[in-house]
């Protein structure tokens, strides 16, 4: 049994979330693309061995052609050259606007497949279908998509929401432990910006010591990923082109994003996001907006799902990144605060007040 999360965007659409549905992606996809007749299945080196038999025969299954594009994975391939070796095959296959794209994978599929499809004929609908546990709970609902540039990650892209998002939990459990903990950042990073219940959720998880077997967990691993749905969804709802609430997203990313880069992108980005909260929450107790009691349970929660709420980059280094980050409008930006768990704010700051800030938590 499958359950629905609707999506109200711009384009309104459904996140199917259940065990075992990637068989049907053949029959959802003649559901919402009535007329498609010819789909690009998108997907890497680690996730297509796995999963591209499968929801290629459940398209051709449903009368639709299916034709595939694997590119190397990691975060290197997200750039320009993949997303033209997508356009390029789509031409020669003579795709048309009623046709689509289907992205299988991660968040570097998803971004680049949602990309090719904004791009092509002036855009044709994308089908996410995320098989980790980062994608299932953040960058395949949305819509938004893109590549990196070399300076930094995402800095050229689209809004384009998919037609629908197909979450198959089945896929979770081949996941290796290192990729379902870095999803567990933006798990918990859902829990301190908006969600109580779901801190509560997580936390009674971790007392009755299922953390660590929580990939395994279909129940709670379905109502852990039904939860972030719906807080995304929520905030699509709200602010879908990033003007003001969407922002709440951005918690830890501010920090964390100049981790990743620092680290070349060895570091996972919910590794890195996990980072961020710890130290902007150690900044924000520092400030006297935040109970120390209150940081202690985040960084307690945030440590027993097995990642790190600290860093040793300096105040210096995190301050200059963050000033190339594309989310700064002007000399400000946007930093996520969050004093009170479910609760967050949007502080905005100089560059001059968010050094000083930072050396609250970073201080040695
Ligand atoms: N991943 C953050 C957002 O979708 O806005």
């Amino acid at each position: 049994m499958a359950d629905k999360i609707h999506v109200t965007a711009s384009e309104d659409y459904d996140v199917i979330i259940g065990s075992g549905i990637l068989k049907d992606t053949g029959s959802i996809v003649r559901d919402v693309l009535p007329k498609a007749t010819k789909i690009l299945i998108v997907s890497d080196t680690n996730v297509a061995p796995l999963y591209m038999d499968k929801v290629k025969t459940s398209i051709e299954e449903a009368g639709i052609s299916a034709f595939e594009f694997v590119f190397e994975a990691g975060e290197r391939s997200k750039k320009i050259e993949t997303v033209a070796g997508m356009w390029d095959l789509m031409a020669k296959e003579g795709f048309t606007r009623t046709d689509a794209v289907a992205a299988l994978g991660g968040g570097v599929a998803g971004d680049m497949g949602g990309f090719a499809a904004a791009t092509f004929l002036r855009g044709i609908k994308v089908i996410q279908i995320p098989t980790s546990l980062l994608a299932m709970v953040d960058s395949s609902i949305g819509g938004k998509t893109g590549i990196d540039l070399p300076v930094a990650k995402n800095q050229v892209g689209a809004f384009h929401q998919p037609a629908a998002v197909i979450e198959d939990t089945d896929c979770l459990k081949t996941l290796s432990p290192d990729l379902f903990t870095e999803g567990m950042g933006e798990v918990i990073k859902y829990a301190f910006i908006m969600d109580l219940p779901l801190y509560d959720l997580l936390k009674k998880i971790a007392d009755e010591g299922k953390a660590e077997e929580l990939s395994a967990d279909t129940d709670n691993l379905t109502s852990v990923i039904k939860a972030c749905v719906a807080d995304k969804a929520y905030v699509i709802a709200n602010d879908e082109f990033d003007t003001g609430l969407r922002q709440i997203l951005n918690f830890g990313h501010t920090v964390g994003h100049v981790i990743e880069a620092r680290s070349d992108f060895s570091l996972a980005h919910g590794v890195c996001v996990a980072k961020g909260m710890g130290i902007v929450t150690d900044a924000a107790v520092k400030a006297g907006t935040c109970d120390i009691d209150e940081a202690s349970k985040m960084k307690d929660l945030i440590e027993r799902y097995g990642l790190p709420s600290s860093d040793d980059i300096s105040a210096e280094d995190a301050a200059e990144g963050a000033m190339n980050d594309k989310k700064k409008r002007g000399d400000t930006l946007s930093l996520i605060v969050v004093n009170e768990i479910g609760k967050a704010s949007i502080v905005k700051m100089t560059s001059e007040e968010y050094l000083a800030f930072l050396k609250k938590g970073l201080a040695r």
